[in-house]
């Protein structure tokens, strides 16, 4: 128990939100939702990224200023998140005025330090990632991310001594063992480190869609330096000391791995140059790919998360995205791979067993719930699934975690096969194999609140706890015996229906 605060990146408004935005933000609100059950007290916080080359463009063609356009598209993604049942505490937009006012602070700071001087630099520049590439990041001449053609830049503007941060990001990773999972993305962080670091440009002088520089207003901020500073700025850094200082540093920043050189490497050093601790974690998400390419706004083969919803629901969608991919590696999305997971692991698993318990409790038991047995059989199965799904949730593996508590889930609807109580008389040896039933339900509700909130909501009113899941406390209100007898069994409509491939 103790603080625990979390992040997503913070999203570009150049377009709609789209599922490689929905699956970043799900994971870290299942996290949060986890952390809240554990006893933390949770921060959680999301929001968009508005500045810079990018939104000056996309809202050049759309013949808008960047602030309209900027507020045009930041709702958007705000109501997504609101329609996903994502619990974030706060949503940032970098136009906000305390956003303004920490980033100057963390610019003087740096300036200060005498970390960010003027120089002259020309490079290849790519306007999608807004940032520089070297020849030999490129693919064909183009981004490699975005396989688009690169810009030759020249510039004279500030510029931020990456280079002399080399030899303390090094003993920093190699003194916080476990601060990057999964974990072997922190070799690729130090293998970067060790080429050599190149100083970054924190200001333009061409654009004026940005932050200004408080040493020299003639340049704005450079959108990543004023992006990464969202973390600090939202909980107060610049304009609430105290509460800075409540919430940092942050235990998870949640990423995507194309941007692990600015979290991992142009952000630690930026908070060493001002004197601020670096994060404690990151946890790092490979790509959705569909087709075998990044979905991706300018790519252009993005996917609607809002549509999907309206075919399998919020949790089916949310289950999917975290059980779907292991953490860290990419995974494919399919249509069909999202409908035959609803099918096999919702409609046939969790659904099924809420169903059929409800049923014979009705048929058997007189609609009441039966208490379970101290040495059942099943019992163990809970306390294995309960020790895998926390172990897993600790070093952000959902979909291990999920198929840990889908473990105990198989459990019992085998135990139910194994016993058929729909087929004896009732009587002491029914209500005690329906009491195991429901005691493991009671178990597995808690265990998945935080990959599908409302479904566990509903699952634990039909069974007839009182109060909301989400006041369950782990690993407390998760050991076997917590279900008394004499509850109403309510039996309700499917969960999930199961659906066919349209
Ligand atoms: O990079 N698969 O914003 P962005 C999985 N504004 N995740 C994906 C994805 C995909 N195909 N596509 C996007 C920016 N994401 C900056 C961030 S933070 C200080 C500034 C997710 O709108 C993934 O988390 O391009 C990725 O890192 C993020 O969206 C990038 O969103
Ligand atoms: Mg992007």
């Amino acid at each position: 128990m103790g603080k625990y605060y979390l992040t997503t990146p913070i999203y570009y408004v150049n377009a709609k939100p789209h599922l490689g935005h929905a699956y970043t933000t799900i994971v870290s609100d299942a996290l949060a939702r986890w952390h809240r059950m554990l006893g933390d007290d949770v921060y959680f916080l999301t929001g968009t990224d508005e500045h810079g080359l990018k939104i000056q463009q996309a809202a050049d063609a759309a013949g808008t200023s960047p602030k309209e356009f900027a507020d045009s598209i930041a709702p958007l993604f705000s109501q997504a998140w609101e329609r996903l049942n994502i619990s974030n505490d706060d949503f940032i937009r970098t136009t906000e005025e305390r956003h303004r006012v920490g980033v100057q602070k963390l610019l003087q700071a740096c300036y200060d330090a005498g970390d960010i001087e003027l120089d002259k630099y020309s490079g290849l520049y790519c306007v999608a990632c807004e940032a520089y590439y070297v020849e030999d990041d490129l693919e064909a001449g183009n981004c490699p991310i975005h396989k688009k053609p690169v810009e030759h830049v020249e510039e004279e503007n500030y510029f931020f001594r990456l280079s002399r941060f080399e030899q303390r990001l090094l003993d920093w990773y190699s003194s916080h063992p476990g601060a990057v999972v999964p974990e072997h993305r922190v070799n690729e962080v130090v293998g970067f480190i060790k080429q050599g670091l190149q100083d970054f440009s924190v200001s333009r002088r061409t654009l004026t869609w940005g932050i200004p520089l408080p040493f020299d207003p003639s340049h704005v901020a450079y959108v990543w330096f004023d992006a990464l500073a969202n973390y600090i700025t939202a909980i107060g850094y610049g304009t609430d000391d105290e509460k800075f200082r409540e919430w940092w540093p942050v235990n998870h920043h949640v990423i995507g791995k194309d941007i692990v050189r600015f979290h991992n490497i142009y952000w630690p050093a930026m908070l060493m140059s001002a004197g601020i601790e670096p994060p404690s974690g990151w946890a790092v998400g490979g790509w959705l790919l569909v087709g075998g390419e990044k979905m991706s706004k300018t790519t252009g083969n993005v996917v609607n998360p809002l549509a999907l919803i309206d075919e399998i629901g919020v949790d089916g969608f949310r289950y999917y995205v975290l059980s779907d991919t292991v953490y860290g590696s990419d995974g494919d999305f399919t249509y069909e791979g999202l409908i035959g997971r609803y099918n096999s692991d919702l409609a046939n698993n969790l659904g099924n067993l809420a169903a059929r318990v409800a049923t014979v409790v009705g048929k058997k038991c007189g609609g009441l719930g039966t208490a379970p047995a101290p040495d059942s059989p099943l019992a163990v199965h809970a306390r294995g699934a309960v020790a895998e799904t926390i172990a897993q949730w600790e070093v952000v593996q959902p979909s291990r975690a999920l198929e840990a508590t889908w473990g105990l889930i198989r459990a019992t609807n085998a135990h139910l096969e194994t016993n058929e109580p729909w087929k004896a008389e009732p009587g002491p040896a029914v209500d005690a194999v329906m009491g195991d039933a429901l005691e493991a339900l009671r178990i597995v509700t808690i265990l998945c609140h935080a990959a599908v909130p409302s479904t566990a909501q509903e699952i634990w009113r039909r069974i007839g706890m009182p109060g909301n899941v989400a006041d369950m406390r782990i690993p407390k209100d998760v050991a076997w015996g917590g279900y008394p007898a004499g509850l109403p069994v309510e039996k309700g409509d499917p969960l999930f229906p199961r659906r066919t491939v349209a």
